[in-house]
């Protein structure tokens, strides 16, 4: 699968941006404290500076390792060598993704906490740190990739991640029946559609009415898009928000109907928004 040109996603970006709210228009008292809390609170907190020292790290480190791809449509391809440096630039989220995860996380207080897609481990260093009461399990299907974030892990000091390293398709099983509930998931690794799907409906039975569950790159492809556009239809879920380069739903039962927003910062600006990474 192609993934989507610079042209097509600023289209789509206009299109996004032409529909979206602020918090000046929010109703619903729920999707107003996320924007005020999450979306607009625009301080810097305490582990911030450490992990973004960290990202400069990785940005410079030449060592080149073998990289297991799992690409989008899980081609898996061992011969591959990536200089960390490069998988830092191309595959780690931007420091504006992993500060509103932060924020999430800090906003809805999850106990147990599921990323699929360690990469190098800085989007689960900014969950982690956010509560270090809180459980992360983070998936990677990269053994090499999954030992440069269990160096970065260790860094921190950080014991409350649970590292698990295989294809999804083995990880994810094995730590839902652990984990036996969840509270937060972020899903960002195999972006495709069928893949996306079937993440979203295996984590499912393991979700209660105040889980959040978390879908990066929506409109990374056309693929995405439409998993995207899929799973805010699902029965089971009742409240979506779009922040464009990501997407959260909610499984809030009682609710009248299913309602749909896509939201915008207040003070918008395009590196604020994730373009660059
Ligand atoms: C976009 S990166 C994750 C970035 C990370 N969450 C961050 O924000 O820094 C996606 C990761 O998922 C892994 N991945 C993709 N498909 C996978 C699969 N089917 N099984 C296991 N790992 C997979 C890739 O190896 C890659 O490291």
């Amino acid at each position: 699968m192609k993934d989507t040109s610079n042209i097509q996603m600023a289209r789509r970006y206009l299109a996004f941006f032409a529909g979206a709210k602020t918090i000046y228009n929010i109703h619903s008292p729920f999707v107003y404290a996320f924007a005020e809390n999450v979306l607009e609170d625009q301080r810097q907190y305490y582990a911030f500076s450490g992990i973004e020292a960290l990202r400069q790290k990785l940005f410079v480190d030449k060592n080149v390792i073998s990289v297991t791809d799992f690409g989008a449509g899980s081609r898996v391809n061992n011969d591959k060598k990536r200089a960390i440096r490069d998988i830092a630039k191309s595959a780690v989220s931007g420091s504006w993704k992993c500060q509103l995860l932060f924020r999430m996380v800090l906003h809805f207080k999850p106990k147990t906490i599921l990323e699929l897609g360690t990469s190098l481990g800085v989007s689960t260093l900014y969950l982690s740190m956010a509560d270090g009461r809180s459980q992360v399990y983070t998936l990677e299907g990269c053994p090499n990739i999954s030992a440069v974030a269990k160096r970065n892990f260790g860094f921190f000091k950080r014991e409350n991640i649970i590292q698990k390293t295989g294809p999804f398709t083995k990880t994810l099983p094995a730590v839902l029946e652990t984990a036996k509930s969840l509270d937060f998931i972020f899903i960002d690794g195999h972006h495709s559609h069928a893949a996306t799907l079937q993440y979203f409906q295996q984590c499912l039975p393991y979700c209660h009415e105040d889980t959040v569950i978390i879908f990066d790159d929506i409109n990374w492809s056309d693929g995405m898009q439409q998993a995207w556009q899929e799973i805010q239809q699902h029965s089971k879920v009742t409240l979506s928000i779009d922040l464009f380069h990501m997407g959260l739903v909610f499984l809030k039962t009682g609710r009248q109907e299913k309602e749909a927003f896509a939201l915008v910062q207040r003070k918008w600006k395009p590196w604020n928004m994730g373009f660059f990474r």
